[in-house]
Parts: C-alpha cells; structure tokens; sequence
C-alpha cells in the first residue's frame, strides 16, 4: 500500500516524480503528494484524490528543483485529508518525510516528541517518525563513524522503530541527498545517467533507467545524482548488487485498452506462453523448473503440501491442490496466509510448503512464510515481480514472468499461477504414477492452453452484450464444482472488487444447504458446466435455480448440450483437457466482470477501498 518515489540528479523533478506515482497510483489513490527543498525551504503540494489534483497545482506552485520526492497513500492511520497526506515536515521545519507501512509504537513516540516541543498537524504515525528523525538530526554531531549526520539520524530514528517502513527522507541542510530505508514495504533504487532515484516498484522508475538495486530489510541507502552507499541499522556496510530489469516502460503502458485490466485479459495468450517457456523436459512428458533449488530426490520424499496464499493467488493455489491430488495424489491443504500466520497449525514433518504472490509483497503471505521457515520448513514461491521479498526470502520458486500486472483485478497473474499449478502437478505426477504417455498427452495440452484462451476471447463481444443485460443487479452468484469451485469463488471475487455487486462463489451442489435461499429474478447464477462426469450433476443444480426463478448464465464447454430454456445466456468455450480447464473457464468471468464494472461506471483499475499490493496486515 501507499506508493513512493524519489528523485536526485539533474532533470526537473516535479514532472518525473509525478509520473513515477501515476504508475504507483494502483498502490492506493486516496492523496496524493510531493516535495521539493527549493530556495532553502520545503516546497509542498499535497491533496486528497488522484495524482492527477497534484499534477496541476505543481505547475501553479513552479516547483523547479531538481531534487525531491512524492507519495500516492492508501490511508491506515488517519483518515483521507489533505493533512494527513504525504510527505510530512518535521514541526521544526528541517525534515520531510514519505512512508510506506505502519509504525506501531507511534504512540508512546508521539508522547516522548510532544514532551519536547514537538508539534503535530496530521493523525499520522508518519509524522511522529518525521519529527523522530528531526529530534536526531538536531542532536546530532556533523558527521560520526563515516556517517552523514542525515544517515546518522535516520538510523537513530529506525532503531527505536517497531512496525513497518518504507521511506524516503530529505533535510533542510543536506540539498541532493535523499536517504531511504526499508523493512517490510518494498523499496528500489534506480541508477541512472547522473541521477538515483527510488520508489516502491520499478514501475515508476524504469523510464529513466533498467540498473536497479532491490534494498533489504533493515538497510539504509543515501542516495546523491552520482553515488549511492548502503548500510544496514547495525551500521555495517552493505556491497549492493545491481540487477538489470529485463522489461522496458512500454509493457506498463496502456496502449489502445481503455483499461489494464482489459489489456490484462487480452494479454494472457501470450502471458501463458512466456510461464511455460523452456519448462518442459525434453521428451515432452513433464515440466523442468530451474530455480526450486530442490532436488527430485527432495521432491520425492515429500508427503503433504500446504500452499499459503491471499485472495485471488489462494483460489490459484485451491485450483493446484486439486490439480496435485488428481495427478500425483499426495494429499495438499491450502489456507488464507492471514490465518496461517497465527494458527500454529500442526504440521507433518514431511510438508512443502509453497505461497503464491503475483507482487511477492503482501504481508499477510509473507508473514506466513516466515512462520513457515521459522518451524523449519522449506517455502517456495511462485511469484511474478522479479526481486520481490518473497522471492529473496523463499527457498527456491518459480517466476511466472507475465510482466508488469497493473490492474488492481487480477487476470494474467491468476491464470499463469494457475498454468504453474497445474506445471507442478505434472512435475510431482511423473515422478510418481503418472504413465510417459499421460504426461506427453498433458504437456500438449498445456502447450495448447494459449490457442485455447485465444479462442475463448473472442466472446467478448458477447460477453459484453450479457454484461450489459446483467448490469443492473446487485446479487450474483457463481457456481461449479471440483477445479471450478475455486474459478466459482475467483469470479465472485472479480465482480465484487471492480463493479460492487454482492458475489458469492459456491460449490454448485453446496446451494441447497442454505444459500438457495437467496435466489429469485433478482439474484442471477453464474455455472460452470463442463463435459464429463459431473456435467449431469451440475445440469441439475440449474434446474433447482431455475425452478426458483433465478436467471442462469451459462458459461459450458462445446460439447455441453444443455435442457432446452435452462439458461437465459449461453457462453461456449472450446473442450479442453481438464488441467487447461480452470484457465480457459477463468476468461468469460473475467470478461463478464469487466464489462459489467465498466457497463456500472466504475473506476475498474482503481476500485474503491482497494490496492494492488497490500502490505499492511
Ligand atoms: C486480486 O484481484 C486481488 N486484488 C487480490 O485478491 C490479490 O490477489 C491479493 O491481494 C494477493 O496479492 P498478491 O498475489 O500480490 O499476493
């Protein structure tokens, strides 16, 4: 949550750092700010709203300089004010401060600072690390041990800090010199011609530059046009690797979608094909990984698998579980990471545990890791932002490499998980029983799944016209069963984050136990019916929507022959193997979802309430 860049070289900063937060905006997009030390004092414009109210008022302020730095909040403590936006000034004018994360002893710092003279005008616990900073900075000596007295406060500051970080820091006396540090909220610097920069995601750096450096827990980076030096809160100093970012600015530009999402959804033919790119064996009956930094023989002993996820990422890993029981029948749990976390669920010593994270920062899935290693676990990840804190901190994992995912909706990133869970399944399978033959007959099939997805996009003009029919109700329900019981959940989840429509995903035989109670004309199903042995089961759960008067979408497969009246709207997706089917299935809810947010008016990239990446727990 909450988005942040900073800028020293020698461009005007003011339009670069307002175009760093436009593609930070999906973090959160309830105030937006920046800062720059012009003239020796803070320049500051900072409002509630999009970035776009800042943008206007920098160019009425004039600010020139090129040093600075701005902030796009998803609020946590505070409500959505313009005072309660960043940055923040210390009260004796000296340091300003963005931040990215929640500082839980912010109130017995409020106490100590307010005893010295401290003043506040926000509700933040930002502006009590500020002025934290601001009572170290004013104590202390010019330089000490090799530090800066600006380096020197921070780290003073970080020291009695519990909670989490991400932030960038300037003082009055200290021009071109940011200081930044990170633990728990994600931090990259940019090394450009003459310039550094630093933001939460490379999104908003990687115009300007593809030389980054992914900053660690508890590190401290100071930052000048021309160097950068790290250290850590102990003091020691860091030897920094710079990685080269292998996407270019315009994989994150819109192009001609009117949103993301939609350019997502579209994208996915091809997303598909770049996560199974040089991921099959040689004989084509089974998938390679190379960075699970754990052998066969490893893989071989494992008995249980816990998967550990948040929202749409845990329905990929519900989908795997089915995909891992079905094919290489070894028992696996999946559970929401924020449950995990605090469950101290026994476990058996035989477990791999794996976590699903499209960012790699959500707190919750990370926390869950660690609970995980802490107990002695192996954790992979299957994770798409390169350098992510879950991908340092994992074991070994898979890089679903789909590119930038903007869209607070996820669709590329959840069928690629998907495409991976099932990889897996093949990988575990093959190991075991299954035959050379049901392997090669599965890799063509996965090989297939983008074709396929092309071949279900082209509903969307029908989808739209459904959509459009659809648009006016406020209860939906969606229904399947086996692998689409988690597609079930993962379109309720769709519709309800981007158009605001209540959604419930069940498994379809799980309605006459209570939920059949909601349904009549006014509260639509969405069913999944697929060919094979649970289509006549499924066919029967829509004849007790029916007989009940609920509307039925129908999303099948070509195959599929349906009662004559029972579905009010009919969607045909091609018949697949039934390792593809959950992908192909996920295309017309998300299309469906789409439509509808977009038919409803709403803010599809920017749902209220809503971040991308959440790392607040
Ligand atoms: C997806 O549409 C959601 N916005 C959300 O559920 C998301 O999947 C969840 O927050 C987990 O994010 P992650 O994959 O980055 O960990």
């Amino acid at each position: 949550m909450c988005g942040i860049v900073g800028y020293v070289g020698r461009q005007k900063a003011a339009p670069l750092i307002i175009e760093g937060l436009k593609r930070l905006e999906y973090r959160g997009y309830d105030s937006a700010g920046v800062v720059l030390l012009q003239n020796g004092a803070f320049d500051v414009v900072k409002k509630t709203g999009r970035v776009v109210n800042i943008e206007k008022e920098a160019a009425i302020h004039g600010l020139q300089g090129s040093y600075g730095m701005g902030h796009t909040r998803w609020a946590t403590h505070g409500g959505v004010t313009d005072a309660n936006a960043h940055p923040h000034i210390s009260s004796d004018g000296r340091i300003a401060l963005i931040h990215n994360g929640v500082i839980e002893n912010y109130a017995k710092i409020k106490k100590f600072l307010l005893e010295k003279g401290f003043t506040f005008k926000s509700e933040t616990d930002t502006e009590v690390l500020c002025n934290l900073i601001a009572y170290h900075y004013a104590k202390e000596p010019a330089a000490q041990n090799g530090d800066s007295r600006f380096v020197s406060s921070v780290r003073k500051t970080l020291r009695h800090t519990e909670g989490t970080y991400g932030i960038v820091v300037m003082a009055i006396d200290a021009p071109g010199e940011l200081v930044t540090a990170r633990k728990g909220s994600p931090l990259i610097l940019g090394l450009g011609e003459e310039e550094s920069l630093v933001a939460s995601d490379v999104a908003a750096i990687v115009s300007r530059t593809q030389n980054v450096v992914y900053l660690k827990d508890g590190e401290i980076a100071h930052l000048t046009p021309k160097t950068f030096a790290i250290t850590t809160l102990a003091s020691e100093n860091v030897n920094a690797v710079v990685d080269k970012v292998t996407w270019s600015i315009a994989d994150a530009e819109l192009g001609n979608y009117a949103h993301f999402m939609e350019k997502e959804i579209f994208e996915q033919p091809v997303a598909l094909e770049n996560a199974m790119r040089g991921r099959f064996s040689e004989d084509g009956s089974t998938a390679n990984f190379g960075g699970l930094n754990i052998s066969a023989n490893e893989f071989r002993q494992v008995e249980r698998f816990m998967f550990c996820a948040c929202g749409t990422a845990l329905h990929a890993c519900m989908v795997t579980e089915h995909m891992i029981e079905r094919f290489a029948r070894i028992p696996v749990e999946c559970d929401y990471a924020s449950e995990f976390r605090y469950r101290n669920s026994p476990l058996h010593r035989n477990t791999l545990f794996f976590v699903m994270s499209q960012s790699g920062e959500t707190i919750d899935t990370l926390a869950a890791l660690r609970e995980a290693k802490r107990k002695g676990f192996k954790v992979l990840a299957v994770n798409n932002v390169v350098g992510s804190t879950i991908a340092r901190e994992a074991d070994g994992g898979i890089y679903q490499h789909v590119g930038p995912e903007v869209g607070v909706a996820s669709t590329k990133a959840f069928t690629s998980q998907v495409l991976i869970g099932a990889m897996l399944a093949l990988y575990i399978g093959r190991m075991r029983d299954l035959s050379f033959g049901a392997g090669v007959r599965y890799v063509t099939a996965l090989k297939g799944a983008p074709d396929l997805v092309r071949k279900a996009l082209e509903q969307a003009p029908h989808i739209r016209g459904i959509a459009r029919r659809f648009a006016r109700y406020n209860d939906m329900l969606f229904l399947g069963r086996l692998s689409l019981y988690p597609i079930a959940l993962e379109g309720a989840l769709k519709l309800k984050e981007i158009s605001y429509i209540h959604a419930e995903g069940y498994p379809a035989a799980e309605m006459k136990h209570g939920p059949i109670a909601l349904v009549s004309e006014e509260c639509p199903a969405v069913f999944f019916a697929a060919s094979g042995e649970m289509l006549n089961k499924v066919i029967s759960s829509m004849q007790e929507i029916k007989a009940r008067k609920g509307p039925i979408i129908a999303i099948i497969t070509e195959s599929v022959e349906l009662p004559a009246g029972l579905a009010d709207e009919t969607i045909v997706v091609p018949e697949c193997h039934e390792a593809v089917l959950p992908i192909v299935m996920s295309i017309p809810v998300q299309l469906l979802s789409y439509y509808i947010a977009v038919e409803r008016g709403c803010d599809v990239d920017k749902p209220r309430n809503l971040a991308k990446s959440v790392t607040v727990e």
